[in-house]
């Protein structure tokens, strides 16, 4: 029971997590399951070639023969759910992508994992967690004057992403409520860092700005995010895991309230100090574009619960950790410029039509 199972390992979160976690000492083995879509690189955990404490199965979490065979070789000691569609703007073009992934693909996954947990004797079912990774997104816009989402907000989910990964929440909940399955719930507000698709906000900008493209900002661009440094996040998902309440669900955010608007003027101003353009401001490279349907106006999250319970609070500021990932970016060209060649570029062809 030394090995933990991550799903979406190869993602964004996923990878930061895997890696972070083996620079643990004494770390458990990783046992990674991603299907590889368009948002999973294998070429952010290259790192970890030859490293016989991580193993890589290419596999569907809907595959329940292929998770089943892993549990059974490796008998994890806990499930860590990453895998999801998580791309707002693609869920809005592709919704059933993201019911299969996250709705369906979640409920195979707990079947396969419950099947698993039932079979262990007493002691390793006690010491069992399933931990599902989850996202602020569940409870819906906040106007400018409403208190942060707390873990008894009301689920208001706007988007098919969002109602997907509510859906998602409420399988994993009756999955503990219904069969005593020991789960913990986390939902996290936007993260930022290294090997971040460049789709997402912050990397979009960074790579945009480079290479003397527009920097698309949506509508009035005074939308309101929640940042966290994806380093504070995995650090806090090593907390819920070792220490959470089975069945509990706990907010993680990083109290870092921003307009999309002031997150792109300072990705400008921080390029403008490590690397000048030769004439201007990368500010100049700002430009406003249609908004996103549905867009959700503000999302803001306490963290208190997590803060008081557990003891986790975010170690990095919102300065600190836009330093280091544009650091990373300028650094990683190679990383980039492999992402950037794929199917990122049809992507980007689609969503910004003149
Ligand atoms: P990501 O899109 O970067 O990575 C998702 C990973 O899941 C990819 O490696 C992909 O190949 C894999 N995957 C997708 N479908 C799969 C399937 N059917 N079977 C196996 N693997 C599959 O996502 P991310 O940003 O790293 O997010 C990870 C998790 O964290 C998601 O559940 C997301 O909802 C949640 N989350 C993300 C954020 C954020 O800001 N990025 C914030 C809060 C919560
Ligand atoms: O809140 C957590 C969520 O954060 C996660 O659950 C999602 O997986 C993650 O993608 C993220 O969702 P957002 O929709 O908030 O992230 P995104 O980076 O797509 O957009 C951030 C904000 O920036 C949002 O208000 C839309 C805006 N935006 C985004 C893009 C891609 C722009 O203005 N221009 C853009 O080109």
């Amino acid at each position: 029971m030394s090995h933990i199972l991550v799903t979406g390992g190869a993602g964004f979160i996923g990878a930061n997590f895997v890696i972070d976690w083996l620079r643990q000492e004494g770390a458990a083995g990783i046992v990674n399951v991603d299907k590889l879509t368009y948002a999973g690189n294998r070429k952010s955990l290259a790192a970890l070639e030859g490293d016989v404490r991580h193993v890589f199965l290419q596999a569907d979490i809907c595959d329940t023969a292929a998770v089943t065979a892993l549990l059974e070789a490796y008998r994890p000691r806990a499930v860590l759910h990453f895998a999801a569609e998580s791309h707002v703007d693609r869920s809005i073009v592709s919704p059933g992508d993201f019911v299969q992934t996250n709705v369906v693909g979640t409920f195979r996954l707990l079947e396969t994992v419950l099947e698993y947990w039932q079979a262990l004797d007493a002691p390793a079912r006690a010491a069992f967690r399933f931990l599902h990774v989850s996202t602020d997104e569940v409870f819906g816009s906040l106007a400018p004057a409403d208190p942060p989402f707390t873990e008894v907000s009301r689920y208001l989910p706007n988007s098919p992403y969002s109602a997907s990964k509510a859906a998602s929440d409420h399988m994993v909940r009756a999955y503990h409520h219904t069969y005593g399955l020991p789960v913990l719930t986390t939902n996290c507000s936007n993260n930022y860092g290294p090997l971040q698709f460049p789709e997402k906000l912050i990397p979009l900008m960074i790579t945009n700005a480079m290479v003397g493209k527009p920097l698309p900002v949506y509508g009035d661009g005074l939308h309101v995010r929640d940042w966290l440094y994806v380093g504070d996040h995995c650090a806090a998902l090593r907390e819920v895991l070792a220490s959470g309440q089975p069945g509990a669900t706990y907010n993680i955010g990083g109290l870092n309230e921003k307009t999309n608007l002031e997150v792109v003027q300072a990705l400008c101003d921080l390029l403008d100090e490590v690397s000048p353009k030769t004439a201007g401001s990368y500010r100049n490279q700002i430009t406003f574009v249609k908004d996103r349907p549905g867009h959700d106006r503000r999302y803001a999250v306490d963290a208190g619960k997590l803060a008081r319970e557990l003891g986790w609070k975010p170690s990095e500021t919102f300065e600190s950790g836009l330093r280091k990932t544009v650091q990373w970016y300028m650094q990683n060209a190679e990383w980039v410029q492999d992402v950037l060649s794929g199917n990122y570029r049809n992507w980007v062809g689609k969503q910004y039509v003149a």
